[in-house]
């Protein structure tokens, strides 16, 4: 399949072209790939099996894993659940359009295989112009998953999404960077107490200002028999194997020397606070301690960026599990295969 590419980093004319041919697309079952303040989706009509087929078959994403449906705006919600309840009216309000996902009891108006089979939509309404103005030009609900090859770091640009899915999908939107770097918080709002079942863009703390108690889920960690379904496949993995160094300056130098002298070729992704006192030949800054949204924004990019390298491992430092960080901590945690503690 030949895979369109347009420019769309404005709503101009260019912008509007690439828009109304991409929803012509969507409209005739094909997938294409949008961009989205947290990471890039790979949408199709949510309403059609058919179209949704083709986002499991270039995604090679296996079929159990639900996907989040995307609408224009928050009043389309009450056309695809059968209620929302009070706490999702209260996170609707504050977070939406933002990077959060509502779960819902579906009515069954979405496509059964964007549900894999559950009772329950994830819902959102992405922040983004080039996302929104597709999102009201189809007048469709679209499915999304992260425009990425299953498995793989999410794409948070146009160029990772040509990378792995060029010739498999029938367009890719070119919107620029996305923004916060990290995919929407998954909550579910079906019971009286929202659980979190992905943390994301939107911190803990964001939520419990609005919602008072909170849960999080115990099978966000990846030993946990998971709850949300796409939670037990291996996720964000890096093509060079990542380990985790939990401990001071000194231990993680040590580290670096330790596989060194072994000959392996060792990247380093750290904050601009460790480079400083870190000595080795590949070291790449991932953003900066003192605001770790930076971090979130560089991550997927930052690990994609060593496939071009010749290193045999990357070592990561661990960040706090709070605010943001338990994001990128999710994240990490996920993507690495060892961790290495002090
Ligand atoms: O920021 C995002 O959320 C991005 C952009 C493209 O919107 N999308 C994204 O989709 O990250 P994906 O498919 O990579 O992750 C969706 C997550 C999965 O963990 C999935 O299991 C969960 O949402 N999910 C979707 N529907 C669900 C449901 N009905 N119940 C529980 N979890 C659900
Ligand atoms: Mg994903």
């Amino acid at each position: 399949m030949k895979t369109k590419y347009w420019k769309a980093t404005e709503i101009d004319r260019e912008g509007q072209q690439a828009i109304s041919e991409a929803a012509n697309l969507l409209k005739q079952q094909e997938v294409v790939a949008f961009p989205t303040e947290t990471v890039y989706g790979l949408g199709a009509d949510a309403t059609s099996n058919q179209a949704v087929s083709n986002i499991f078959a270039a995604k090679g994403r296996p079929s159990d894993n639900p996907l989040i449906v995307h609408l224009a705006s928050p009043e389309q919600i009450g056309q695809y659940v059968t209620t929302i309840t009070p706490i999702a009216k209260k996170l609707i309000e504050a977070f939406m359009p933002g990077p959060l996902t509502i779960i819902l009891t579906s009515n069954g108006k979405i496509a059964e295989n964007v549900t894999a089979g559950l009772d329950t939509i994830g819902i959102r309404i992405p922040d983004h112009r080039v996302a929104r103005a597709l999102l009201a030009e189809t007048n469709l609900p679209v499915a999304a998953p992260s425009a990425n090859t299953s498995g793989k770091p999410s794409p948070t640009s146009a160029v990772h999404v040509y990378n792995d899915l060029n010739g498999k999908i029938a367009g890719i939107i070119d919107g620029g960077p996305t923004g916060v770097g990290l995919e929407s918080t998954v909550v579910d709002c079906t019971m009286e107490v929202p659980v979190v079942l992905r943390p994301g863009g939107i911190t803990q703390e964001q939520l419990e200002e609005v919602t008072g108690a909170l849960v999080l889920d115990h099978s966000i960690k990846k030993e946990v028999q998971p709850k949300a379904p796409g939670m037990k496949y291996n996720h964000y993995e890096p093509e060079v194997p990542l380990y985790l160094v939990d401990g001071d300056v000194t231990f993680f130098q040590s580290q670096i020397d330790q596989l060194e002298l072994e000959g392996k070729k060792v990247g380093v992704m750290v904050s601009e606070e460790l480079v400083a006192n870190l000595t080795t030949s590949h070291m790449k800054i991932i953003g900066t301690q003192a605001d770790l949204t930076t971090v979130a924004v560089h991550l997927y990019d930052t690990l994609r960026s060593f496939n071009k390298t010749d290193v045999d491992i990357i070592l990561a430092e661990v960040y706090p599990k709070a605010g943001v960080g338990e994001a990128i901590m999710n994240r990490l945690e996920k993507a690495a295969s060892q961790l290495i503690k002090q």
